[in-house]
C-alpha cells in the first residue's frame, strides 16, 4: 500500500496544553542530543488527538524534536499503525483479517463495513463518522473475529452484533469491549475445566474489558487531561535516574510539569501577547512591534556554532539563521519581547526560557564554557 500525506491538509496543528506538557515530559526521559527517541510516543499522542496524521502535525513533532521533517515523516509513512488520512469522527475500525480470524468470519465483518462505511478501506462514511481497515492479526486469535475500535478489543464478533455495535456507536454508545458472545475471557466456549478455584472474585469483566470500562476512553480523542502527567524517571533530587549511577556529572535535571506550567503561567501575566494568541481583531489594532534584538546584525566577527547551545540542534540553528541570529551576543541581548518574538518563530513556545539560551549565550558570548558545549566541542552531541 502507498502511504503518503493525504491530498487535503489543515492550515495548522497544535498539541493542547496538557498535550504539549506531555510530550514535553516524555523528552525528558531521553539523554540531551537524543531527543528524536521521542518521534513515535510523540506521533502517537498526535493521533491520539486529531485521529489521524496530519502534515503540520508530523511537522509540529519534528519542531518540538529538532528533528527534519523528512525524517519524522519517514516514520509516520513507515509504520501502518499511522493513520496518513482523515478518520472517522467517531471510530476508526480495524477488522482483523489474518488466519484465525478470516476463518472465524472477518470477511462478513468486513462485508459489514463495506455496507455500513464505505466500500473502501481508509474512506470516510457518508456522515463522517466511521472508517474502517482490514489489519493484521492483533493477538486475539482465541476469540475470533475480532476488532479494535479505538483502544479497545472487540472480540468474538458477529455480523450481526458487528453491525448493531456500529448503529450504537453512531448513536453515541460505547459498547462493552471484550467478548461478545458471554464469554468472560479466552476460557473454552464450554467453560473453565481447570483453575476453577480461581472463577469466583472476579471482576465484572475480564482484566482488560474491566480496565477499558474503568477508563472509558475506548473511543475517545485524548486531550491529555485524562490522566495526571508522571515522571518517575525524575528522582526526588530532580536528577534523571541513571546519570549518577553512570558516574556522570549530575546535569541540571529537567523540571517536572507542574513546576514548568505554574513558572510558565506565572510569566504569561508579564510576557506580551504572542502572535498566535492574537486575534485578527487585535492584531489590527496593535501598533507595529518593535524590531527584536534577533534582526540585530551579526558581529563582525561572523557566525558562532549556535548548537553549542544546549537546546538548538542543526535544525533550529538553521531556522535562527533564517530569522537573522547567527551569534551568541544577539541571543544575549534578548529581553522578554524578543523572546517570545523568536518563540513564534521558532514554534517552540517556552524552550527558549526552559534551556535557558540567554544565560548559555551570555557565558559563551564572553568566551566561557557551559557542560553543553564542552560535550559539543568534544563531539559528543551532534555527530557528521
Ligand atoms: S488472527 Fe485475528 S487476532 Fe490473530
Amino acid at each position: 500500500m502507498l502511504r503518503r500525506l493525504y491530498h487535503e491538509q489543515p492550515e495548522s496543528f497544535a498539541f493542547t496544553d496538557a498535550n504539549q506538557s506531555w510530550a514535553e515530559s516524555q523528552i525528558t526521559k531521553y539523554p540531551e542530543g537524543r531527543q528524536a527517541s521521542a518521534v513515535i510516543p510523540l506521533l502517537w499522542r498526535a493521533q491520539e488527538q486529531e485521529g489521524w496524521l496530519s502534515k503540520p502535525a508530523i511537522e509540529a513533532v519534528a519542531d518540538l524534536l529538532d528533528m527534519a521533517y523528512i525524517r519524522v515523516l519517514e516514520v509516520a509513512s513507515f509504520y501502518f499503525m499511522f493513520q496518513l488520512q482523515p478518520v472517522g469522527s467517531v471510530a476508526h475500525i480495524q477488522i482483523c483479517g489474518t488466519t484465525s480470524c478470516m476463518i472465524c468470519g472477518a470477511e462478513d465483518l468486513v462485508a459489514v463495513c463495506k455496507e455500513k462505511i464505505a466500500n473502501k478501506p481508509h474512506e470516510l462514511s457518508a456522515d463522517g463518522k466511521f472508517s474502517w481497515e482490514e489489519v493484521e492479526c492483533l493477538g486475539a486469535c482465541t476469540n475470533a473475529p475480532m476488532a479494535q475500535i479505538g483502544k479497545d478489543y472487540y472480540e468474538d464478533l458477529t455480523a450481526d452484533g458487528f453491525a448493531k455495535m456500529l448503529d450504537e456507536m453512531s448513536a453515541g454508545k460505547v459498547p462493552t469491549p471484550g467478548p461478545q458472545n458471554g464469554r468472560y475471557a479466552s476460557e473454552p466456549l464450554s467453560g473453565l475445566t481447570s483453575l476453577t478455584e480461581y472463577d469466583s472474585g472476579k471482576t465484572q469483566y475480564n482484566a482488560s474489558a474491566q480496565l477499558a470500562t474503568d477508563i472509558g476512553d475506548t473511543i475517545k480523542r485524548i486531550d491529555g487531561t485524562e490522566v495526571p502527567i508522571l515522571t518517575p524517571w525524575i528522582g526526588k533530587d530532580g536528577v534523571v535516574a541513571g546519570r549518577a549511577a553512570e558516574g556522570q556529572p549530575p546535569e541540571p535535571a529537567p523540571t517536572p510539569k507542574p513546576a514548568v506550567k505554574q513558572a510558565e503561567e506565572a510569566k504569561k501575566a508579564e510576557k506580551p501577547k504572542t502572535k498566535k494568541a492574537e486575534t485578527a481583531e487585535t492584531k489590527a489594532e496593535k501598533p507595529k512591534a518593535k524590531k527584536p534584538a534577533a534582526k540585530k546584525a551579526p558581529a563582525a566577527g561572523g557566525a558562532d556554532d549556535l548548537k553549542q547551545l544546549k537546546g538548538v540542534g542543526p535544525a533550529l540553528e538553521k531556522k535562527l539563521h533564517d530569522n537573522g541570529v547567527t551569534t551568541f551576543a544577539q541571543i544575549a541581548a534578548w529581553n522578554a519581547e524578543d523572546i517570545a518574538d523568536m518563540d513564534d518563530k521558532l514554534s517552540f513556545k517556552g524552550r527558549i526560557e526552559r534551556d535557558g539560551w540567554v544565560d548559555q549565550a551570555k557565558l559563551l558570548a564572553a568566551g566561557e564554557d557551559t557542560e553543553f558545549s564542552k560535550k559539543v566541542a568534544k563531539g559528543d552531541v551532534y555527530k557528521d
